[in-house]
């Protein structure tokens, strides 16, 4: 493992911040009041349209931080993107940059990030900021959470009323060069309380003095938002339901809704439609010694169209070198069904020899129904609702699920997808794949 030192980051960072411009439309509105937007990477060379987007929003939320900036992560890694400054790698150093202001303005950031141990991948980021003595890091002890698994949010709130959840890890790459969505709340304290107190658990979980999982959790982080008592807002004239899912069930605290109910739920109500858009995919845990079946999720695409006339379901798989080959023929076997099509997306390499290792893939995990929107961190092998730690935003909303199916159809008719193949011979269209999953 190669060591970057902390002064030779920082001297990157403040000469390729100035060289990374600030386009793109702003998240906040101007009378200060609240906004939503459906926030996306489009890789580097995809040819697709987004109006907000990760790198411009991410870097908006830091920059207007007032009194704090708190993390909730798998990881975080933006100083990486020095060493690929001719692939949008600024754009990492940009963000850095803007939390070292933000820290050297008196911002409190607090980072709850995945214990460096196992497969996490190290980063500098969280030393460097730690070194400076501009952030607080609690490095989640995820096993005394479960016997496996990881964290996997991908959270940012600042101020305690803006809010970032979605599939983007924290990291320069997720920025630039991995396809991505996820939905940003601004100026929306109600909705930023609520996921605060899942963060809230995740430092817990963290601090040096905790050695075990509280059983039961104290009330403090209970909820009352969920499926049948949503919190109502109105943002702009968008009125909506929504409620924040959680896995997995050891910080399910009461009130708080399981994100495979969640889903499962908003499949089962739907009246017309189910799409859905994920990267891993199939109905058996993947990262456990002894692996088994587990077809809540799976069972319940099936169900839709057979219990419900006229429903349809359509499955989008991002798929890239690292798609578990033993995944294909579950997913090949939903598009035999009546009523459900399958299809998969792909990234094409950048045009370089040697590739940027784990990107340029479709990594986006949401669903949508006529009624109901799921914006996720979570991919979709059985672990994630089991063992994984994650967080959710569904929303009932016109607004926001229009917006959604908007996304959805955008890249099921785009050249990046095909139908998935059922012929003799598919190694066409699933080689290379992978005997190993990756946690992503
Ligand atoms: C960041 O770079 C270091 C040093 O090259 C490497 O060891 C580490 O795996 C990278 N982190 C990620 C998350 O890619
Ligand atoms: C850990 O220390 C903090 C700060 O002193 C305290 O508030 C908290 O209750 C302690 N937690 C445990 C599990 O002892
Ligand atoms: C469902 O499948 C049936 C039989 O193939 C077809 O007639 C019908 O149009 C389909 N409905 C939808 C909503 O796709
Ligand atoms: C995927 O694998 C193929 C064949 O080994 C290789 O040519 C391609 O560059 C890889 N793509 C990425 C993004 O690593």
């Amino acid at each position: 493992m190669r060591a970057i030192s902390a002064a030779a980051v920082v001297l990157a960072v403040l000469l390729a911040a100035a060289a990374v411009p600030c386009a793109g439309k702003s998240i906040f509105s101007e009378d200060g009041s609240a906004t939503w937007a459906i926030v996306e990477t489009i890789p580097e060379g995809v040819d697709l349209y987004s109006e907000y987007h990760t790198y411009e929003t991410w870097l908006e939320l830091i920059q207007n931080a007032k009194s704090s900036i708190r993390i909730g992560a798998f990881y975080m890694d933006f100083a990486n993107g020095t060493n690929y400054l001719d692939w949008e790698g600024g754009k990492g150093v940009a963000v850095l940059d803007a939390l070292i202001a933000a820290g050297r303005r008196g911002v409190k950031i607090e980072l709850a990030l995945n214990e460096q141990v196992g497969a996490v991948p190290y980063s500098p980021d969280p030393h460097i900021l730690m070194n400076m003595g501009l952030a607080e890091v609690h490095w989640v002890k995820w096993s005394l959470v479960a016997k496996s698994g990881i964290l996997h949010t991908k959270l940012i709130m600042t101020d305690d009323e803006n809010i970032y959840l979605g599939s983007a890890n924290i990291a320069w790459d997720s920025m630039t060069q991995v396809k991505e969505l996820g939905l940003v709340f601004t100026k929306s304290p109600l909705i930023v309380g609520d996921a605060r107190k899942v963060w809230d658990m995740y430092w817990y979980l963290g601090a040096k003095n905790t050695t075990s999982l509280p059983d039961p959790w104290p009330a403090a982080y209970n909820t009352f938002f969920n499926g049948d008592t949503p919190l109502n807002v109105d943002i702009q004239g968008d009125v909506m339901d929504l409620f924040i899912s959680v896995d997995p069930l050891q910080l399910a605290t009461p009130g708080r809704e399981l994100d495979l109910t969640a889903i499962t739920t908003a499949i089962n109500d739907a009246e017309r439609f189910v799409y859905f858009s994920i990267m891993d995919y199939g109905p058996f845990t993947a990262y456990e010694q002894n692996n088994f079946y587990f077809p809540a999720l799976d069972t319940a695409f099936r169900a839709a169209p057979f219990n419900t006339k006229g429903l349809e379901v359509r499955l989008l798989f991002g798929v890239w070198n690292h798609t578990l080959c033993d995944a294909y023929p579950y997913l090949q076997s939903l598009a035999m069904l009546k009523n459900v099509s399958v299809r998969v997306f792909k990234i094409p390499d950048l045009p370089m020899p040697v590739q940027i290792p784990f990107t340029r893939v479709a990594h986006n995990k949401y669903l949508v129904t006529d009624s109901h929107g799921w914006v996720s961190t979570q991919n979709s092998f059985a672990d994630y609702f089991l063992t994984t730690g994650g967080m959710s935003f569904n929303v009932k909303s016109d607004a926001v699920v229009g917006g959604l199916v908007d996304k959805f159809f955008r890249d099921w008719d785009s050249k990046y997808a095909e139908d998935i193949c059922i012929g003799v011979d598919c190694s066409y269209q699933f080689e290379p794949c992978s005997s190993r999953p990756i946690n992503s």
